[in-house]
Parts: structure tokens; sequence; C-alpha cells
């Protein structure tokens, strides 16, 4: 084969393999967010915003406070639990919430 055909392959291959290790991340970031429970105040006339609209415009650094430390990133009187989850979790469910999300 060319070298160029070579490289093609292997980049289409690049591709497949994020898109399915990103496809695993959102998979995790679903389960987690549903284990918690957060759609319990993320929803259509909840006490928070409902789940499509946590990360519409936000950087990935504010999710991750919001996420782990809401009282500091939001507001001291936020109704909203810490969540104490690893930063591979963090970014887990940042990547779940994206992935819900309207843009
Ligand atoms: C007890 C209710 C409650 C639960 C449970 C809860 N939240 Fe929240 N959350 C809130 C409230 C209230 C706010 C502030 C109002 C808003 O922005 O929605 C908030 C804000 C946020 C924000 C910031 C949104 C913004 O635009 O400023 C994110 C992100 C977020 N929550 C994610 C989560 C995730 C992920 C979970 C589950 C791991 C969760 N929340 C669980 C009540 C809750």
């Amino acid at each position: 084969m060319k070298s160029k055909t070579w490289l093609f392959c292997l980049l289409i291959l690049g591709i497949a393999v994020s898109a399915e290790a990103q496809g695993e991340q959102v998979k995790k970031g679903k389960s987690l967010v549903e284990g918690k429970h957060c759609a319990i105040c993320h929803k259509e006339g909840g006490k928070g915003k409902p789940m499509e609209e946590l990360a519409q415009g936000k950087t990935d650094a504010f999710l991750k406070e919001a996420v782990t430390d809401p009282k500091k990133a939001i507001s001291p009187q936020v109704l909203m639990p810490a969540y104490k989850f690893t930063d591979e979790e963090v970014q887990a469910v940042i990547e779940y919430l994206r992935s819900v999300s309207k843009k």
C-alpha cells in the first residue's frame, strides 16, 4: 500500500478509537449523574436548571468546580451538595452534561 493510504487508514482508525473513548466517558458520566440523582433538582420545575442547560456556555473549569465545590463556584447559599468525584469522574460527568446540552 502507498504510504498516503496507510496514513489515511491510521487517521480513520484514530478517529474511531477516540470517538469510542468519548462514548465510554459519556456512558460513565451518565451512570454517575443517575447514581447521584442530579435530576431530582436538575429538571424542568426543579430547584436547579434542567440538565440540558447546565453545560451551556460554561467552561470545563467552571463545571468542575460547580460540581465539586458549588458553594464556592455558584453561591454560598446554593442548595446543591458538593460531590466528591475524582478528576476522572468529574471529566466523565462534564462529557455527559455536554452530550445532553442544547449548546
Ligand atoms: C439538591 C438539589 C441539587 C442536586 C441534587 C444537584 N444540584 Fe446542581 N445545582 C442546584 C442548584 C439550586 C443550582 C443553582 C441554580 C442553577 O444554576 O441551576 C445548581 C447548579 C449546578 C451547576 C451550575 C450551573 C450554572 O449554570 O451555574 C452545575 C454544573 C450543576 N448544578 C451540576 C450538578 C450535577 C452534575 C449534579 C449531580 C452530581 C447536581 N448538580 C446535583 C441544585 C442541585
